[in-house]
């Protein structure tokens, strides 16, 4: 039961939250190992994805579990990204104190979620996949909060920036749905 709320939550947000405008829609799939194509085949953009599976030359000769393993590493690494891009934001001088602190929440944020996406990596291994696909949502949840607390006060932030949090929603997107079809 709690799952399937969790499940509808996540749906919510991904609709509210998730504007396909940045990437355009479903972009070309290119040619490549099929199951990597099929695992990002579900993904709302498959390109960032596949883009993900191709930075690991282990890819190609993955399972599924290893490319969902492949998929969590890559949000983490855009959350420890975001979180020093966050950090060098915060440190300058002259900026306004609630964003600075905005920024120092999103960071710890982004600290508590890479917790989570290291325990999600070890579920699979152990193939625990609902806490997997749990613990794929609560490090999205992260960085959900920190991206509306920015929208709500209208705050500048930059947009290479706003990319990198768009790309790690879109990337736990593509590993809830990957661990959701096993
Ligand atoms: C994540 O970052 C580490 C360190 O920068 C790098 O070695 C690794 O290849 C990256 N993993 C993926 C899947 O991009
Ligand atoms: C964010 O941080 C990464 C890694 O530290 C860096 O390569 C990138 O240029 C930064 N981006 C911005 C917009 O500050």
């Amino acid at each position: 039961m709690a799952s399937i709320i969790r499940h509808a939550l996540f749906l919510v947000l991904v609709t509210v939250l998730f504007s396909p405008i940045l990437f355009g829609t479903h972009n070309v799939v290119i040619a490549y190992d099929d199951l990597i194509k099929q695992q990002c085949h579900n993904a709302e953009t498959p390109s960032l994805c596949i883009q993900c599976l191709k930075s690991d030359p282990k890819a190609p000769q993955a399972d599924k579990v290893g490319i969902a393993t492949i998929v969590i590493n890559c949000v983490s690494n855009h959350s420890k990204t975001l979180a020093s891009n966050m950090t060098e934001l915060a440190s300058k001088e002259e900026l306004d104190k609630k964003l600075k602190s905005a920024y120092q929440r999103c960071i710890k944020g982004y600290a508590l979620a890479d917790k989570h996406l290291l325990k999600v990596v070890s579920w699979l291994k152990t193939g625990d996949y609902d806490k997997a696909n749990s613990g794929v949502m609560s490090a999205l949840e992260y960085e959900l909060l920190c991206r509306a607390s920015f929208e709500v006060s209208k705050w500048e932030i930059p947009s290479l920036v706003v990319y990198e949090m768009r790309v790690y929603e879109a990337l736990s997107e593509a590993a809830f749905r990957i661990i959701d079809r096993f």
